[in-house]
């Protein structure tokens, strides 16, 4: 057994989001998410649940820094409800609703967690979707302001910023494939949504920037490797077809302000921009897009594989055996996350990085002692843990990492069935049960270091 260490000051947590946990849907002034609403349309949430209840956070909040303060972490990765602090989406500031992230944010420096508040984890006012939503220039505007009211009240206690997470869930899965909120399915609008995505960030980062000139405002995208199923030129096509519509056109703009022409081109070939040039960018716009990032986040779960299939159109390959696949069906791939960093430092050097959601998706239930011995997971985070450790001795600026995540909760369109978190929640009186890997998560932190197999004692 090899103790793999960690740098000093390395940032450990765990990482959650509004929608999924804080439940309180019409409390305090709150106005409806577009997840609200979609989980009210019948048919898209897979358990027919939603996230008027969820953990409960809203009023539980205390007990869960309580949970985070006891495994030792120092920092906390959460994300701010837009509806809940404008239930309009603009104009009239909802105090109460602001309250609540005081609060929090006051107990978490408190118990001495680093509060990372994400604006936008895909909770978006749905006054502002009956307007447009993302499509709409003026969303761009509207996540500005609300940047703006968020930073002026919290900014003093708040160092890190992430504008969004994972733009392309938001972009493709909410507005091109449709499982997500708001359930579109336009490819055209998907990227012009994705357009003002990066745009918002650019918005809302200089107006962070100017509040609070001390701030380090970053973004997070779900970072995933696409690897060839053969070496031959069609799959290595698919593969590389993949990273141009899942990576690289959210890195692209960002680091090198462009898109990445290959993906500008397959999506010409696929009919969904008549042309090369992008009707929805202005100019400014990329100038604005590419201003350096104080922090890169990346959420990193598996990665893919793919083949042009036997009609010609390029496919994932499903996992199979010998590989290991969580409950979403994710292969378990710890090297991935090594490429990842390493290929991300390479090719567009980050100042720095942070890993903020790594987990997997198991049901384990409880044994006859109440236990939940979910040993799967505790292999999922060491393994990962290890390649993050790997990226950081080869060189790369990884300076945290955050588990996905704290609490069984809402996933989203699979509702409660998947169960990602290191504690488990009681449906019916919604306690909260540490599992295995919450004892083992806690070890870890407080030795800064990863063990690279069990102990031999057990
Ligand atoms: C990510 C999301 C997060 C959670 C995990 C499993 O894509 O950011 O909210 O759903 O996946």
């Amino acid at each position: 057994m090899t103790r793999h260490r960690f740098p000093e000051g390395f940032l450990w947590g765990v990482a959650t989001s509004a929608q999924q946990i804080e439940g309180a849907r019409r409390e305090d002034g709150r106005g409806d998410s577009i997840w609200d609403r979609f989980a009210d349309t019948p048919g898209k949430i897979a358990d027919g649940s939603d996230s008027g209840v969820a953990c409960d956070h809203y009023h539980r909040w205390r007990e869960d820094v309580e949970l985070m303060k006891r495994m030792g972490l120092n920092a906390y990765r959460f994300s701010i409800s837009w509806p809940r602090i404008l239930p309009e989406g603009r104009g009239t500031v909802n105090a109460a609703g602001l309250g609540f992230y005081d609060a929090l944010i006051d107990a978490l420096l408190e118990a001495g967690l680093e509060p990372l508040p994400t604006l936008y984890h895909w909770d978006l006012p749905q006054a502002l979707q009956d307007r447009g939503g993302w499509a709409s220039r003026d969303t761009v505007d509207a996540f500005a302001d609300y940047a703006a009211v968020a930073v002026r009240h919290l900014g003093d206690r708040v160092r890190w910023w992430t504008t969004h997470n994972e733009p392309w869930c938001v972009a493709t899965l909410g507005h091109e494939e449709g499982p997500h909120a708001p359930g579109h399915t336009d490819p055209a609008e998907a990227l012009r949504v994705a357009h003002h995505l990066l745009l918002s960030h650019a918005r809302a980062s200089a107006m962070i920037r100017r509040e609070a000139p001390g701030a380090e405002v970053g973004l997070v995208t779900n970072y995933c490797p696409a690897h060839p199923a053969t070496d031959g030129a069609a799959d290595r096509d698919a593969a590389r077809w993949f990273d141009g519509f899942f990576n690289r056109w959210y890195l692209d703009p960002l680091f090198r302000g462009e898109y990445p022409a290959d993906a500008v081109a397959d999506r010409v070939a696929a009919g969904h921009l008549a042309g090369p040039e992008l009707p929805f960018v202005q100019d400014g716009d990329l100038a604005a897009i590419s201003q350096p990032l104080s922090f890169l986040g990346i959420n990193y779960y598996s990665r893919v594989v793919m083949r042009a299939g036997a009609d010609g159109r390029r496919e994932a390959v499903p996992p199979a055996p010998p590989a290991a696949v969580t409950d979403m069906g994710w292969e378990v791939r710890p090297e991935g996350l090594h490429e990842s960093l390493l290929r991300l430092a390479r090719d567009y050097a980050p100042r720095r990085l942070l890993i903020t959601e790594n987990g997997a998706a198991y049901d384990d239930p409880p044994g006859p002692d109440g236990r939940i011995a979910d040993a799967r997971r505790i292999d999922y985070l060491r393994g990962h843990l290890l390649a993050a450790q790997r990226a950081i001795a080869d060189g790369v600026p990884l300076q945290g990492y955050f588990a996905w995540t704290l609490l069984d909760n809402f996933e989203w369109s699979f509702g409660y069935r998947m169960k990602f978190g290191l504690h488990a929640v009681d449906p019916q009186t919604l306690a909260r049960l540490p599992k295995d890997s919450a004892g083992w998560y806690a070890d870890t932190v407080s030795a800064n270091a990863v063990e690279d197999s069990l102990p031999s004692t057990g």
